[in-house]
């Protein structure tokens, strides 16, 4: 424990006891009504928080006053506001009326509630109504957290040094002042900070004054437009910057550690190309001074949009160009356009409680799509959009998802809907939104909610409204189907005489039946995409009249037939593919009929890679279902052999290695072919590319080679593993040469780890030995991405030892925990268990203690599995643990029954084999 946290937990504890014995000594019942409340009395509003901060970056505390401008709307006795952690100094309280600062009230009781993280000031007498000063002194911890008011380090010149940094979404402003902490108490902030006269001060306005006094000096920004306390931010420390103009003269700056500017180029020049979009898209100007984003060495997500002030993790802003991947840079463009995004849609226009909070996130995700594929159109985004939805789909497939808009009433309850289906089951609805609606009324819409709610807040219902009155669409009937209830639809296809059958039903991973319905916007396409049609599938069932639909496309259907494959007769090309360029967040399962069809417009190559990455995905979820073969979903796959799209492949790879774990324990005799299929599958592609990029070649070859040279390593492919194994040593020697370009690189590091055993541990030493050298973060987190894919148990349990070390960062243990071997699978169980205690001290307080759980639990696939882990936190429950535990054990549940399925399915065996050793 550093001395910081040492300290925390002293004053926590003393703090505890303060706030115990006041709450055993008042003598006051009216109090009872303030606690387990979820949100604030409305008697009285904040308009307006002077604040001043200092930072004591040396022994990691801080002190600091508000002066909060009130309106008392009702008489009352009580000031209840929140605040947690925080040693509030009773003495300074006073409440002064504005009409004359005579009158001054002095509170006879200052109440902290602990477990309502609420301050209660209780008066003796009724406080007038009208509007007045509420002064409050305060001091705190500059904690390790990664929360609140909290201290990240780096090191400069060699020497390690503190620097003070805010994250208060959701609701930890009241960490660092008190306040009113919900979205929809909006007020202005006018911001003052004293600090070491060396350091740089930034919040989210303009500086307007710095005054020097000795060492120190006071800076102080200029008063904000009414916004939420979630998103107030400070950071102090050494940093550099660089900066430039939007077309509408606003100044962007992108700060980080000192001699590191080059790497923040690249955002930069997204940022300004994405405000001046946005301004466009949203007919809206930014609406602050400045826009500032930096690099926070210890960040506990990815990014934070903070108005005005923008914080990141260094791996979402810093883009090297020797030593950056293109997923690297893909990964800079797509969180910048995503934190720019709230700066209109949740910094101007704010959910009105959390339980919108998905309109925020998944908003932010789909436009941050839009954005990045006007910048880079090169890199076919919206196809890459697929992996949200597929994510969205997964998590929402088990029983134990939860639906868009979730009820609310603890601030505990929020961090566990920052999630999948907030974010990508959210960012997919409103992609089929506005795929239904039309990208142009869609835009006029949003430009209107936008303007009607700004400096305010809105909930779902006030979006559908808007959208609703523009388009002339029953949007909200058809988006509650969607945002209410959790779960989504597998709609069934039929070809029955001259019908094409539709039914829906919800769709569980498990197979078993859920009674959801929804209305489905289905879309429909055939015969080269000439044959089309769209409709509202409101009901359990509908059908479509074919003739109908083939009338347009039969010629060029037997046409196109023709010109590939000679004369054969005309069924099979008769394919129709639902959901079409997959914009629906549903699932479609095909008779025997339209699947040969499909297959046949796959490897005939009708099919847009949009298209050919459903069917896949969809196959793969109905076999996990139990709804279809195993067997089948192989000669699926085989189907793709000669695919070359990035997207695509990258689901295929994807779909290989889950199986290949389930195979190993469903099918141990055929898992060696199984894998030699993939092997092969792979190979093509491969081949193509190579291992040095080719000059003037795409990003989307660039992101491709580093995942199929990853999954051949995985698969054990020898000349992969070989020349990877050459590469890399060359690397270890030369870290500036070109035979490891940084696309490739985990990949070789994953190479080398398969070959690495306790008797010849030198690719692991020389792997933490680069770790150990490089400051970019982006390495450190490819290799430590690479370690646990060891296939020897006890190099993995020392692994994931080293991920407790202090030589890795709290913020990054998740990426270790990552990729763990099938044979490394039980001691990381055990690991996990041995250390719970301590992984719970330090992590439990955020959202990464949920990660520890389902990347180690998830990939086993027994029942009695599932029953251990049950066991074993059957006593270690904890609020923050427990949907991710349930939805994690249910997973265990879905393999166990997808190996015995597999287990009982005749001739897999010959199957496997025959593709085993087709030749391509
Ligand atoms: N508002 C979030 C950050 C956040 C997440 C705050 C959870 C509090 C709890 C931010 O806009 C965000 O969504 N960040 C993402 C990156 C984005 C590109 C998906 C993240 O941190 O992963
Ligand atoms: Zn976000």
């Amino acid at each position: 424990m550093t001395s910081c946290g040492a300290f925390y937990k002293e004053r926590k504890r003393s703090k505890v006891k303060q706030a115990k014995q006041v709450m055993a000594e008042t003598q006051k019942p009216e109090l009872q009504q303030f606690k387990g409340q979820p949100r604030l009395p409305k008697f009285i509003a904040p308009k307006r928080y002077d604040l001043k901060l200092r930072p004591d970056l040396f022994a990691c505390k801080f002190t600091g006053t508000v002066d909060i401008d009130i309106d008392v709307t009702a008489e009352t006795r009580f000031i209840v506001l929140n605040a947690a952690d925080l040693s509030i100094d009773d003495g300074s309280v006073c409440f002064k009326t504005r009409q004359s600062d005579k009158e001054v009230y002095h509170p006879s009781e200052v109440i902290l509630v602990e477990e309502d993280e609420i301050l209660v000031l209780a008066f003796d007498g009724f406080l007038p109504i009208g509007e007045g000063i509420l002064g409050i002194g305060f001091s705190g911890t500059l904690n390790d957290q990664m929360k609140g008011f909290y201290r990240s380090t780096y090191e400069h010149n060699g020497e390690k040094k503190n620097m003070a940094v805010t994250q208060f979404e959701p609701a930890d402003a009241r960490r660092c002042f008190p306040c009113w902490d919900e979205p929809a108490i909006k007020a202005t902030f006018k911001i003052a900070l004293e600090v070491p006269s060396e350091l740089i001060a930034l919040s989210n306005m303009p500086v307007i004054q710095e005054k020097l006094d000795g060492q120190l000096k006071m800076v102080s920004f200029q008063e904000s437009p009414i916004m939420s306390t979630y998103l107030v931010a400070v950071v102090v420390g050494l940093f550099d910057y660089i900066e430039d103009l939007t077309l509408n003269g606003t100044k962007v700056r992108v700060y980080c550690q000192i001699g590191k500017t080059n790497q923040g180029k690249f955002a930069l020049d997204v940022a300004v190309r994405t405000l001046d979009l946005y301004e466009n898209y949203f007919s809206m100007p930014y609406s602050l001074p400045k826009l500032d984003m930096i690099a926070i060495p210890d960040f506990a997500f990815g990014a934070m949009e903070n108005y005005g002030l923008v914080t990141y993790r260094e791996t979402a802003l810093l883009y090297d160009d020797q030593h950056s991947a293109a997923a690297n840079k893909q990964r800079v463009a797509i969180v910048v356009a995503h934190e720019l995004a709230h700066q209109w849609f949740g910094n101007l226009v704010t959910m009105e409680w959390w339980t919108h909070l998905w309109l925020n996130e998944g908003f932010a995700t789909w436009v941050s799509y839009l954005a990045t594929d006007c910048l880079f159109p090169e890199w076919k985004i919206w196809t890459q959009f697929l992996d949200q939805t597929t994510q969205g789909l997964r998590l929402d497939g088990l029983a134990e998802s939860h639906a868009i808009e979730v009820e609310i009433n603890h601030a505990h309850e929020i961090d566990e809907i920052f999630d999948a289906i907030s974010y990508k089951k959210g960012a997919s609805v409103i992609r089929m939104l506005q795929s239904y609606l039309g990208a142009e009324c869609f835009q006029r819409s949003l430009a209107s909610y936008i303007e009607r709610y700004a400096f305010s807040n809105a909930k779902t219902e006030d979006l559908w409204t808007v959208l609703e009155e523009e388009s002339g669409e029953p949007v909200t009937m058809l988006m509650n189907s969607w945002t209410k209830q959790k779960g989504y639809p597998v709609v069934t296809v039929k070809i029955n005489d001259n019908n094409l059958e539709f039914e829906q039903s919800q769709f569980l991973s498990s197979g078993l039946l859920g009674d959801g319905q929804w209305i489905v916007p289905i879309t429909l396409c055939g015969g080269s995409y000439v044959t089309r049609k769209n409709f509202l599938l409101q009901t359990k069932s509908d059908r479509l009249e074919i003739s109908e639909l083939v009338g347009s496309s039969n010629e060029i259907l037997t046409e196109e037939w023709n010109q590939g494959e000679g004369d054969e007769k005309i069924p099979e090309c008769f394919w129709y593919k639902i959901n079409v360029d997959q914009t629906g967040f549903y699932r479609v399962k095909y008779d025997d009929q339209l699947t040969a069809g499909l297959r046949y417009a796959i490897e005939a190559r009708c099919l847009s890679a949009t298209d050919k990455f459903g069917i896949l995905d969809d196959s793969y979820a109905l076999c996990m279902a139990c709804k279809q073969t195993f067997s089948s979903l192989l000669s699926l796959m085989d189907a793709y052999r000669e695919e070359l799209d990035y997207t695509v492949l990258s689901c295929l790879i994807t779909i290989c290695s889950e199986i290949a774990n389930i195979a190993a324990d469903a099918t141990p005799e055929s898992s060696g072919d199984i894998k030699q299929f993939f092997i092969n599958l792979l190979q093509f592609p491969a081949g193509k590319l190579g291992w040095q990029p080719n000059s003037g070649e795409s990003h989307l070859d660039a992101l491709l080679r580093g995942e199929l040279l990853t999954a051949l390593a995985l698969f054990g492919h020898d000349i992969t593993l070989t020349e990877a194994v050459r590469r890399f040593y060359t690397f270890v020697d030369d870290r500036n040469t070109s035979q490891l370009p940084p696309d490739t690189r985990k990949a070789a590091y994953v190479a080398v780890m398969q070959t690495v055993t306790t008797s010849n541990r030198s690719g692991y030493e020389s792997l933490l030995k680069v770790y150990r050298e490089t400051d970019l973060s982006q390495e450190k987190v490819r290799i430590l991405s690479s370690l646990a894919s060891c296939p020897d148990p006890d190099i993995v349990l020392e692994a994931l030892n080293f991920l407790l070390s202090s030589e890795v960062r709290s913020q990054d243990v998740v990426h270790g925990l990552a990729g763990i071997s099938r044979e490394g699978r039980e001691s990381a169980w055990r690991w996990l268990k041995d250390n719970w205690d301590h992984i719970l001290k330090t992590w439990g307080s955020g959202f990464l203690i949920a990660r520890f759980i389902s990347a180690i639990v998830s990939p086993f696939c027994s029942n009695k599995k599932a029953e251990e882990v049950e066991e074993f936190f059957a006593s270690r429950m904890k609020p923050s643990i427990a949907r991710t535990l349930k939805q994690s054990i249910e997973r265990v549940w879905i393999n166990a029954k997808w190996v015995q399925s597999i287990k009982s399915e005749k001739c897999l065996g010959e199957v496997a084999k025959e593709l085993a050793h087709r030749k391509y």
